[in-house]
């Protein structure tokens, strides 16, 4: 348990909201902020729903779900990210929403606070000009579900001082969290590298016409051990944030195993993004 320190989270995605009661289960007093009243409220009532489950299941204590749902405070207003001594974005994948945010936030955070981009497609290097003191700026990337995801990737860019680096280490350790340290900054860090390339493969052979998208989901269960095959994870990400993570990774590249294959695309354009919305390779549509 971590008493006593603060964490700004801006952005109540679906990433943004389960950092945001992550940190919070571990002791943190958390804000988290968003200019969608909705997405607040949609962000703390699923970590309430998912946190007092583990209490039906004996797996948290039933004040300590309690204490950790009180520790969280929604608003919209930047001030709030004022006395936090860490901050992670974690809005839309888009430059200059992401500038814009930097400047409420650079307008309102005290001088040590250290900013962490969780990222997954934009290394910090091509927005630490939009920071203040790039120095105290990375990439501190989470995985989806990040309630229950262990990984988080640290990653410097050529700005970003050793002691901001050691610092989002300890956080990450702090509230529970395997992180790992990159040296410098490469696409899609480690872990997208290797999954949304196999994704790819994956859908590759299934547009082929060699398996099924069933059977080779269990396929990749069964033979490489995954929780869940490569097509029920992609509806779990979203199917545009998959499109959105490969286009991006063959702009950055140039390499043509990023180019995002036609059968994504296709559902993307028919709206069909995964669990979220439209049902996707293997969910209904909502
Ligand atoms: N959010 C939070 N918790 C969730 C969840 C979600 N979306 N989905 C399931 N869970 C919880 C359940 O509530 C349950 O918790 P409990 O044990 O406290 O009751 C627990 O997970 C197990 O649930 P299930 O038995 O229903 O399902 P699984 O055993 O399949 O586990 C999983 C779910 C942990 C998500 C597992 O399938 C898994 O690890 N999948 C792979 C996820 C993965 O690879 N993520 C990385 C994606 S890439 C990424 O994020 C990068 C980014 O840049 C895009």
């Amino acid at each position: 348990m971590t008493a006593g320190r603060t964490l700004a989270v801006v952005g109540a995605g679906a990433m943004g909201g389960q950092i945001a009661y992550q940190a919070a289960l571990h002791g943190y007093d958390v804000r988290l902020i968003s200019r969608s009243d909705d997405r607040l409220r949609s962000a703390s009532t699923s970590c309430a729903t998912l946190l007092r489950r583990r209490v039906e299941k004996g797996t948290l204590d039933g004040d300590a779900c309690e204490l950790t749902l009180a520790r969280v405070t929604l608003g919209s207003d930047f001030a709030a990210v004022a006395g936090a001594e860490t901050i992670i974005e974690s809005v839309a994948e888009d430059r200059d929403v992401k500038r814009e945010v930097y400047a409420r936030i650079c307008a309102h955070s005290d001088d040590t606070a250290i900013i962490g981009t969780n990222s997954s497609t934009l290394p910090s290097s091509v927005l630490e000009d939009a920071v203040s003191h790039s120095e105290r700026f990375l990439n501190v990337h989470f995985f989806n579900p990040a309630l229950l995801m262990a990984l988080v990737e640290v990653v410097p860019g050529p700005h970003t001082s050793e002691d901001t680096i050691v610092r989002a280490m300890d956080f990450a350790q702090a509230i529970g969290k395997t992180p790992v340290r990159l040296a410098r900054e490469e696409y899609g860090f480690i872990a997208n590298r290797i999954l949304f390339i196999a994704i790819q493969e994956a859908m590759r052979l299934v547009q082929g016409g060699y398996i099924s998208v069933e059977e080779c989901d269990l396929a990749v269960r069964k033979a490489l051990g995954w929780p869940m095959g490569p097509f029920h994870l992609s509806d779990l990400v979203g199917l545009d944030v998959v499109e959105a993570i490969l286009d991006e990774g063959f702009r950055q590249t140039g390499d043509q195993r990023w180019e995002p294959v036609e059968m994504l695309r296709d559902l993307v354009a028919r709206g069909k993004l995964g669990n979220k919305a439209g049902g996707g390779f293997t969910t209904a549509p909502s």
